[in-house]
């Protein structure tokens, strides 16, 4: 029997050309694990009416981590639309099955490392390497909204002395999204970075937040980072706000090590670091929780090159990488990451990004043969 058991799921789109790239890489590597593909995402919504089924969530409960590519996902007319026949009208409700795994299985911690690799003719800066730890399942995108405002919370709403300003707002013509923050969303969190910069041997945790004027959550959060970097004296430990910390991000790059930060800025702030090394080709990121991890490149589906084989296999393969980081294979993850390095200095064989004429497949079959 294999060592570990993973789901398998590419998705739709540019997911499963950049899984299949991955595997040759894992396959040479000799990973010593079971791969158990299974549905998620946009065609099986549209055969099923579920882009999460059972069967995938079952299987989510019995394996040691998995491996994730892309999913297509539509407005709600058109995923309505895109139904088979015979599931149209009955109800389905499209929901992103993403967000539903990292809050059904409480991933709490996002993980996305951005280093830029010697060589990368992508690269914003030489000398970047930031690992962002954004929290997964709280804050705005908890979906907890409305519109049109129902009448009862309105009621309890209208004695807060700041709803004054809003008096003369219909209920149908406002619309809330409710920012949502836990004590221990923000500990599991703030907790995950300080242990991975302890674990790394890393300098200095930067809490990327608004407490100035988002004074309730952010406010939380702030408290709280402070409180368990105390127990950290050996990492730095400082505080931007996130309007701040987006100008320094461009302007100086270099001085990031570990930044935490709630769902919503960390969804950006990773965005943006990201791009400074390279892009959606270089993106990887984890989604952790105290029983599963769910490893995945943060590109979508990219609908226009699905089943070409053009895009860059780099973000998933360096997912694969953080996987095998999680399940303690430090020393192939190593190998994995080595082999990538040398890959993009060597700039021989590259995909379109990167200005090569490539395929996913060479590359992934170049790094294979780096390891
Ligand atoms: P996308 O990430 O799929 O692609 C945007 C563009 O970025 C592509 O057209 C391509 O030019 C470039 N790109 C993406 N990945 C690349 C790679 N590995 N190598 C080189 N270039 C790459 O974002 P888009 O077009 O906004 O969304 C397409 C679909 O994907 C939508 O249905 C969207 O909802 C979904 N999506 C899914 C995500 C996920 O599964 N985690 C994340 C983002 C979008
Ligand atoms: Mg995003």
């Amino acid at each position: 029997m294999a060592k570990y058991k993973i789901a398998w799921m590419p998705g739709d789109g540019i997911g499963i050309d950049v899984m299949d790239a991955t595997r040759i890489v894992l396959d040479v590597l000799k990973f010593d694990a079971e791969y158990i593909f299974t549905d998620i995402g946009w065609e099986i919504w549209r055969k099923e009416g579920d882009p999460l089924p059972k069967r995938t969530i079952d299987l989510l409960n019995s394996v040691d981590a998995a491996l994730f590519g892309a999913i297509t996902s539509k407005p709600k007319d058109e995923a309505e639309a895109e139904l088979l026949p015979e599931l149209k009208g009955k109800g389905y409700k499209y929901i992103s099955p993403i967000v539903r795994m990292r809050q059904m299985f409480n991933l709490y911690s996002n993980i996305r490392p951005c280093k830029a690799y010697k060589g990368n003719p992508l690269n914003f800066k030489d000398d970047i390497d930031i690992v962002v730890f954004r929290e997964n399942t709280e804050d705005l995108y908890s979906a907890v909204e409305f519109f049109p405002v129902p009448e009862d919370l309105r009621i309890l709403l209208n004695k807060h002395p700041k709803m004054k300003d809003f008096a003369n707002d219909p209920n149908d013509e406002m619309a809330l999204s409710l920012r949502i923050i836990t004590k221990d969303g923000c500990t599991n969190i703030v907790r995950s970075a300080f242990e991975y910069a302890k674990k790394y041997r890393r300098k200095k945790v930067t809490l990327i937040e608004k407490p100035n004027v988002i004074r309730e959550t952010s406010g939380m959060m702030t408290r709280i980072a402070r409180a368990i970097s105390r127990e950290y004296p050996e990492i730095k430990f400082d505080e931007v706000n996130v309007d701040a910390a987006c100008m320094w991000l461009v302007k100086n790059p270099e001085s990031f090590d570990v930044i935490v930060t709630s769902n919503m800025f960390g969804d950006i702030v990773s965005d943006l670091a990201a791009q400074l090394v390279g892009g959606l080709g270089f993106a990887s990121s984890g989604n952790i929780g105290d029983k599963l991890a769910i490893f995945e490149p943060t590109h979508g589906s990219a609908p226009k090159y699905a089943g070409q084989y053009k895009v860059n296999p780099i973000a998933c393969i360096l997912a694969a990488k953080l996987m095998l980081d999680y399940l303690k294979e430090e020393k192939a993850a190593v190998r994995i990451e080595n082999a990538i390095a040398r890959v993009i200095a060597e700039g021989k064989i590259r995909t379109y990004d990167m200005g090569g004429k490539n395929t996913s497949l060479e590359v992934a079959r170049e790094i294979a043969s780096n390891l």
